[in-house]
């Protein structure tokens, strides 16, 4: 691994098996996330519709399969599948704040529990013992936390550890606190356990910038990677790049997702990347809503055919 590296977040409905080859090919992070799944499930009949979830290409490697759950039997269980499946890494979510996870006592529930929190450490590093193990996580639940909780952490040695920089009740509202992802590093020195911020980062500059400031082993990036599968490249000014490459490159998403998902997934899924790719232009605003209104390739196709038609039309 470089140093620092960067790695694409796991982001449930935006990071499938579509959209990591799209960046893969634009530009590749050190490594990948997937989607979130759930390890009980996996350990169910449910198994077949979740591997949907981890369906992935070599072209991603190294990629790392997150699941969630608050049982280490279903974690040893689930974690022998992902090493079956050939994934370089196995990630614990500890972090998700969602409802339903949380009812379950797993993601960031798991802050408030830490003896499951290291038995599902220990589960997974018996389930996949070839794996390396991370864990995904915040720096508290409703306050912070960290001086209390990262030492859990560190003491189940998994590989690395993700500090997302806010606490489960803050979900994304505030700035994320980088000052607390540097004292994570200060904490984890010497433990031999790579320590990964994530929150807010723009771009590899930013990314660049802030693990020089915290001293990270590697810097996680999500929502910045929207309608900008070339996030990761150190070869492509996005800035750049024209609109008709960006809608040639969304169209080539959209037959994509068509192709792996299209047979399991609602095509709407699609929809929250139109609004990052047809942005920042003219006519951007007019391009959006009619892709709002997609459902298949085809309709796409003809929205931005007509986009095309209206900016020549103007110019002319
Ligand atoms: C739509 C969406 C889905 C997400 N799904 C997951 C997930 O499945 N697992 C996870 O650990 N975090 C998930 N996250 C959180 C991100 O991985 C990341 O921690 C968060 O967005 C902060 O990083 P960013 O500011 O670079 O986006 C999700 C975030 C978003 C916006």
């Amino acid at each position: 691994m470089p140093q620092p590296f960067f790695v694409l977040a796991p982001m449930a409905n935006v990071t499938d098996a579509a959209f990591r080859r799209l960046i893969a090919k634009y530009g590749r992070p050190d490594v990948m996330y997937t989607e979130f799944v759930s390890a009980n499930g996996l350990c169910s009949k449910g198994l077949e519709n979740l591997l949907i979830d981890l369906k992935y290409s070599k072209k991603e490697k190294p990629i790392v399969a997150q699941v969630f759950t608050a049982d280490p039997k279903k974690m040893q269980e689930a974690a022998k599948i992902i090493q079956k499946l050939g994934f370089d890494g196995l990630d614990i979510n500890m972090g998700c704040p969602d409802k339903n996870v949380v009812k379950q006592g797993a993601g960031a529930a798991l802050m408030k529990n830490p003896k499951i929190a290291a038995e599902l450490i220990k589960a997974a590093k018996l389930g996949a013992p070839k794996l390396p193990i991370s864990v995904k996580t915040r720096i508290g639940d409703t306050k912070n936390d960290l001086a209390s909780w990262l030492p859990v952490l560190l003491k189940a040695k998994p590989a690395a550890i993700i500090i997302h920089g806010r606490t489960r009740k803050e979900l994304s509202m505030v700035p994320a606190d980088w000052q607390t992802i540097k004292q994570a590093v200060d904490l984890a020195k010497g433990s031999g356990v790579l320590i990964i911020g994530n929150g807010d980062v723009k771009d590899l500059d930013d990314a660049r910038a802030k693990a020089k400031m915290t001293g990270c082993d590697g810097i996680m990036i999500g929502r910045a990677v929207f309608g900008n599968p070339w996030l990761f490249s150190t070869k492509t000014d996005f800035k750049k790049i024209s609109v008709k490459k960006k809608l040639k490159v969304m169209l080539e998403h959209t037959k994509l997702f068509d192709k792996l998902l299209g047979q399991d997934k609602p095509f709407h899924i699609m929809r929250k990347h139109y609004k990052a790719y047809a942005s920042g232009f003219d006519g951007a605003k007019e391009l959006r809503v009619k892709l709002m209104q997609t459902e298949n390739v085809k309709d796409v196709e003809r929205a931005i055919k007509s986009a095309f038609a209206k900016a020549s039309a103007d110019k002319n």
